[in-house]
């Protein structure tokens, strides 16, 4: 959704953005070339790599783009530092990038074998091993109810539990096996992977996402300039609920779409995860100081 993010973003010369997601980097690329001569973009991502790889993609930009290996909770803070009081939009593009998908290794997918990581940070110490291997029953059968939206957590949490007396869970495969085996075939879902709510659970978990975003989500209206635009793309309904709460709760905001913008037929054909995707824009109060 880049030329939608781009249209309600609005960039102008001389204008400050942050971007909380830079992921590879295409969203802060597109702003700092409407944005130039003089606009700056502050980007962060707490995934090494692709900070890595945006900031090599961004490199032309020279001084007017600074990557920042930080949680985007430390919005704030960072830009105090910088010496920045206020901004002109803040975008935010939750989630996984493709690399941390497509590259493997991380354990964020259930097919093939990998071990279980599913940390975006790997400075952070929790991994999804550790949690399945020492979380007690109800605490995992409220992460995969509550992050995941399971109905059949209860079953899954009680499995698992019974299994990792015999030996800790190491890899996704064994994480697959042990969902595929407690949920009956009966309520193994349609269109898509029994064990993809379990994934994406222990995922927000292990990357405390839903808090995350709760904090950028206050904080970053009060960096916003007055018009200053917040545009979020979202890609489950419990980040879109947030946000959508928050952007219709916060004194500070303004909503400037009702409903979410959806990536287009043609766009969803040539992306297929874009089809989960939900953007919603904010723009601070002209009235300012609510
Ligand atoms: C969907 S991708 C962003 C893609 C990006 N907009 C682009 O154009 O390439 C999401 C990125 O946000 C990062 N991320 C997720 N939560 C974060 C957080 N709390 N702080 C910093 N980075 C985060 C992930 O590591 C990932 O690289």
């Amino acid at each position: 959704m880049l030329e939608e993010v781009v249209r309600f973003l609005a960039p102008v010369d001389g204008g400050i953005y942050v971007d909380g997601n830079l992921g590879l980097g295409g969203h802060a690329e597109r702003v700092l070339e409407l944005c130039g001569p003089t606009g700056r973009l502050i980007g962060f991502d707490w995934d090494a790599a692709a900070l890595a790889l945006a900031a090599k993609r961004l490199d032309r930009f020279g001084t007017r783009i600074l990557c920042i290996h930080k949680n985007f909770t430390a919005v704030k803070e960072t830009l105090m530092g910088l010496g920045i009081e206020e901004i002109d939009g803040l975008l935010l593009d939750l989630g996984l990038s493709s690399l941390q998908l497509d590259a493997g290794g991380r354990g964020f997918s259930f097919k093939g074998s990998e071990p279980l990581d599913m940390r975006m940070d790997r400075r952070a110490e929790l991994t999804a091993a550790d949690l399945l291997n020492t979380a007690s029953e109800e605490e995992l059968a409220d992460i995969f109810f509550y992050y995941g939206e399971e109905r059949q957590a209860r079953r899954i949490a009680s499995r698992i539990v019974l299994a990792r007396q015999a030996r800790p869970f190491c890899s996704t495969e064994e994480l697959v096996a042990i969902v595929e085996q407690a949920v009956p075939r009966k309520y193994h879902p349609k269109k898509i992977h029994v064990a993809t709510k379990v994934f994406q659970a222990l995922r927000i978990a292990v990357n405390g996402e839903l808090d995350n975003l709760d904090r950028i989500l206050a904080d970053g209206a009060t960096l916003l300039k007055p018009g200053g635009r917040f545009c979020v793309i979202s890609f489950h309904s419990l980040e879109d609920r947030l946000v959508k709460q928050a952007f219709r709760e916060n004194p500070l905001l303004d909503a400037v779409t009702t409903k979410p913008v959806t990536p287009t037929q043609e766009e969803c054909r040539e992306n297929p995860r874009a089809r989960s995707a939900k953007l919603r824009v904010a723009s601070r109060g002209r009235g300012g100081n609510a």
